[in-house]
């Protein structure tokens, strides 16, 4: 464990993602011990003025649902390490102040004198990011001669568009050097993600199977049975495709798609990251269809000509030796049917089939990112009994079945312990930003402009019929008579 006096700062910490997010998941490192109380200190910095005891209470107030009699001690303890500073967002005295603040916690905690660790968790709009960094640089960082860092956490929306990131990142690129900053995806937290490279490269079973030979279609989805209530005014700035696809679902397709990198260190699977976006062809309009759900715009802070997609279905065709020709069907829509995030591998048609087995339905493997973990291979198997028939079955590994008592952790724990640990691997390098701006600009622009426009579909349904028209042409097959059941303990 690296040593010295660690101080959390959390910007932005009156809101909602604050709340939500960064305390709950400060709190599960502190209960799992991987925040030590003689090292580590929490500062909350906002506008509004509070004192240290209201932001406890607010934060208890949202903790305390989950927490065990037993456990309200260590949430106690964990208050006491938090204290609040108020300031702006752009002046040097709320920053001075706050740098007082850490320094005095920094000589009072001296199991390791001198030496300062300090992150900065930016729960802000990015509208101030440049201006909280400047103040950051300017007022708080660490200077000490006897070592330790000082990190700065963003969160997307990073731009609107490539020109607006590449501006965001200039300006953010000279304040700080591109190893102190951690871009969050939180999409790159969660246990099924992370468990992308190592299925796909320590186990020879998916090495011959994983190209252009054998998969038909690779489907990357994202289902929400809510709307955007309550987030109306942002939702309708950004879009599904800014708030989902560009970000978290192309991160997924990076992990499907890239190749093996040399070696697990961050900058070289980052690498392969990059190289597999650049490989993406422009995407065409006539692979692409997008919804918005009735009602969507009764929302007060949603404008009544809105035009925002909050459904797509975008087509990605990547220009290399090992997918050419293999859609990456990626979909997200809000006020559907249900909730989950899947990736859908489909496999070719059998050649010389004696079975007629594609009535059945073909191979398809199924990465379920949320809710309930799994992995399933959908495969057609002899009915049991005495006749020959065949049906579809699955080979099946639930995460809650197989893992009955681990507790997955939440993507935002599992990110913050990796920015204490300097570990950039899951998070977004700003070159990999860039391509992935540059593979959707040209798409939102023309949505931006009006001149492609979404569908209406019906809330709670399964999003426009012309998406899974598209799908079809795409060449996905769907299995009639045959769904996946998720296994329970019982
Ligand atoms: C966020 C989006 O990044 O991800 C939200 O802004 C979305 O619109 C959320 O609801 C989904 O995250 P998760 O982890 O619940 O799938």
């Amino acid at each position: 464990r690296e040593a010295g006096c660690l101080s959390i700062i959390v910007l932005g910490a009156s809101g909602d993602l604050a709340k939500k997010k960064t305390f709950p998941a400060l709190f599960h490192l502190f209960l799992q011990g991987f925040l030590q109380e003689e090292d580590v200190h929490i500062f909350g910095y906002a506008r509004t003025k509070l004192s240290d005891d209201d932001l406890r209470a607010r934060i208890r107030g949202y903790l305390q649902k989950g927490v065990s009699a037993e456990q309200e001690d260590v949430l106690s303890r964990f208050l006491q390490l938090i204290k609040y500073v108020s300031g702006s967002y752009d002046s040097a005295d709320g920053f001075q102040l706050l740098n007082k603040a850490i320094s005095e916690h920094e000589i009072s905690k001296n199991s390791h004198p001198g030496i300062s660790r300090r992150l900065f968790y930016l729960a802000l709009p990015p509208s101030v990011y440049p201006s909280v960094c400047r103040m950051i640089r300017l007022y708080c960082t660490n200077t000490s001669d006897l070592g330790g860092w000082t990190r700065i956490v963003v969160e997307k929306p990073f731009g609107k568009d490539l020109n607006s990131a590449e501006d965001l990142s200039a300006q953010l690129g000279e304040l700080f050097t591109e190893e102190q900053l951690y871009r969050i995806d939180h999409y790159l937290g969660k246990e099924l993600v992370q468990n992308l490279l190592v299925l796909r490269f320590a186990n020879r079973l998916f090495l011959p199977l994983w190209n252009r030979d054998n998969i038909d279609n690779i489907q990357i989805v994202f289902r929400e049975d809510f709307g955007t209530e309550g987030r109306g005014g942002y939702f309708d700035e950004y879009g599904i495709i800014r708030d989902i696809i560009q970000n978290h679902l192309l991160q997924v397709l990076c992990l499907v798609a890239m190749e093996k990198p040399v070696s697990l260190k961050p900058e070289h699977i980052r690498d392969e990251k990059v190289k597999v976006l650049q490989s993406v062809l422009p995407i065409k309009h006539e692979e692409v269809v997008l919804g918005q759900y009735e009602g969507y715009k009764d929302d007060q802070t949603v404008s009544d000509s809105s035009n925002t997609p909050t459904f797509a279905t975008v087509v990605l065709r990547i220009h290399n030796e090992r997918w050419e020709g293999v859609p990456f069907i990626l979909k997200a829509g809000k006020a559907l049917d249900n909730r989950k995030a899947e990736i859908r591998i489909q496999f070719k048609d059998v050649p010389g089939d004696i079975f007629k087995c594609k009535k059945q339905g073909r191979n398809e493997f199924v990465i379920r990112l949320q809710p309930l973990e799994a992995m399933y291979m959908k495969l057609t198997l002899k009915k049991p009994g005495l006749e020959m028939s065949t049906i579809q079955s699955e080979l099946d590994l639930s995460y809650g079945l197989r893992y009955q008592d681990v507790k997955i952790p939440e993507a935002y724990e599992r990110l913050i312990l990796d920015t204490i640990r300097g570990d950039q691997q899951h998070f977004v390098r700003r070159d990999e930003l860039k391509v992935a701006w540059q593979i959707f600009t040209p798409l939102l622009h023309s949505i931006d402009n009006g001149e492609l426009k979404p569908i209406a579909y019906k809330p709670g349904s399964r999003g426009p019929e012309e998406a899974d028209e598209l799908l079809a042409r795409a060449g996905y097959v769907q299995t009639h008579g045959y769904i996946w059941i998720p296994p329970t303990l019982e």
